[in-house]
């Protein structure tokens, strides 16, 4: 299994980056409930002819779709240690849980946060958005608030994040209880990032209407295009008008170990909580998302659930008091610390940073290429790895969507698709750490392949038009 492994991550150029699944692969996973053994190298087999070639494909230097990472040999590695020592990271005095408290002081120096700070491994970035709301929320109406439930309060609470912000932080105040509607969208300036004079006006209408503003979200990498809130400017306000600060970093954040990257970033370290994730740009296997908060005792406040059977002692395993599931919705967790340590050891920040300049660089490569061709136009700025694109021609928002699904299913590369100002892109997010020059080439390639193959001649449209007259 070790082999095929390594040897899939070797040769992985040599595959298809996704390729559609047969029906009677799909129907392999109608079986029926294995009640009898079977042998381990058969449930191997099945795994190496019906799983493995019919993965995501984010492992591919070709995939660039949504914000997917490449994952790392170590990395993967690590997942099988922590697999076998099967350790339970809810709490207790072990090392794993001196692993993940070791990120946890790495992540607070890396972003500036004090030593109070706490930190979390979670599933994702919508997790750690999620964690962030609740604190947030707690501290604006006091932890008595967990127990008497919102509907006890009189405040009617908002919160802010730009149109461009995720659609997870929508969801956070809707899993929160205070409604997706508290979230007001600020309206985006040219280069996507969140309007600040229009911000303060909202505040203000808000105050003056009787609601209670108490939150500030801004992006660090929005999903759609890679753009980067000014959070000075972000963090000014917030102090002024007492707000919480979160920044949703969940890719962009970790642009700090990549010097050309990192002054974009200044503010960050004012955040009262931060989300990321490690399994995007840091290049972590799936997942390992991470939220840190500036004030821990918050966090544990808006979390600790004091339970007979979850006993804190002075020694022995029960020892070693804050746990994990102190400061989050989990009890049971996995060891996600371990593959992140491994990576961040085994490769140093520096290499990590220099991996993330590069994906940008390839970004701007490809803003290039199409900025070059009078085929292609490009749909919104090139702020960090991501480039949202499209093959001009008649019915264009059609036409780019079956480019998309053309070129995922040629297996060459896989894009994405997002809407920039109501208009259909094919989007590329170069997040994975073996895309190369040559990838962009193919993507650029294929696209104008197909967008042709796609589009009849200008003759004979025009054609069709005069017939139209
Ligand atoms: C800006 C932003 N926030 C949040 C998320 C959600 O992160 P996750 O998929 O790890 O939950 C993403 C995912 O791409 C994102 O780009």
């Amino acid at each position: 299994m070790l082999d095929d492994m390594l040897d899939y991550l070797e040769h992985i150029r040599e595959r298809p980056v996704w390729q559609p699944m047969p029906d009677p692969v799909r129907a392999s996973f109608r079986a029926p409930l294995p009640i009898a053994p079977a042998d381990l190298s058969a449930v191997h087999q099945e795994f190496l002819e019906n799983v493995l070639p019919y993965s995501n494909g984010n492992v591919h230097p070709g995939f660039m779709g949504w914000v997917h990472g490449g994952g790392n040999g170590p990395g993967m590695l690590a997942e099988m240690l922590a697999a076998g020592l099967n350790a339970n990271l809810a709490g207790r005095d072990h090392a794993p849980i001196e692993v993940e408290r070791q990120i946890v002081q790495w992540m607070r120096e890396l972003f500036g946060f004090p030593k109070t700070a706490s930190g979390l491994f979670v599933t994702g970035t919508s997790m750690a958005n999620l964690i962030a709301v609740l604190v947030a929320r707690d501290t604006a109406l006091g932890f008595d608030a967990r127990r008497l439930g919102i509907a006890a309060t009189p405040k009617r609470l908002t919160a802010y994040a730009s149109m461009a912000a995720h659609g997870s932080v929508r969801q956070a105040l809707d899993f929160c209880g205070l409604g997706s509607d508290a979230v007001r969208l600020v309206p985006v300036d040219w280069q996507q990032q969140i309007n600040l004079a229009v911000l303060r006006h909202l505040i203000e209408f808000d105050r003056k209407a009787g609601y209670t503003p108490f939150l500030l979200v801004g992006t660090a990498g929005t999903v759609d295009t890679g753009a980067i809130d000014d959070l000075d400017g972000l963090a000014e306000i917030a102090s002024e008008q007492r707000l919480w600060l979160h920044v949703d970093g969940a890719y962009g954040a970790l642009g700090i170990l990549a010097p050309e990257i990192a002054p974009r970033l200044a503010g960050l370290e004012a955040a009262d909580s931060l989300a990321f994730d490690f399994h995007k740009w840091g290049q972590v296997p799936y997942d390992a998302g991470f939220v840190l908060v500036r004030d821990g005792e918050l966090h544990r406040r808006s979390f600790a659930s004091p339970a007979a059977y979850l006993e804190r002692e002075a020694r022995g395993l029960g020892a070693g008091s804050t746990w994990p599931c102190d400061l989050g919705p989990d009890l049971s967790r996995g060891f996600r610390a371990l593959k992140t340590w491994f990576t961040l050891k085994v490769y140093g920040l520096q290499a990590l940073g220099q991996t993330i300049a590069r994906t940008c660089e390839l970004a701007a490569y490809l803003e290039q290429r199409v900025s070059e061709s009078e085929e292609l136009e490009l749909l919104a700025p090139v702020s960090l790895n991501i480039v949202c694109f499209r093959f001009r021609c008649p019915d264009a928002d059609r036409v780019n969507a079956r480019i998309v699904m053309d070129l995922q299913e040629a297996g060459v590369c896989a894009p994405s698709t997002t809407r920039i100002n109501g208009e259909l892109a094919i989007r590329a997010a170069i997040t994975n750490h073996r895309t190369g020059s040559a990838d962009i080439d193919a993507l650029i390639d294929a696209t104008l392949t197909i967008g042709r193959a796609l589009t009849p001649p200008v003759e004979d449209r025009e054609l069709e038009a005069s017939y139209g007259d």
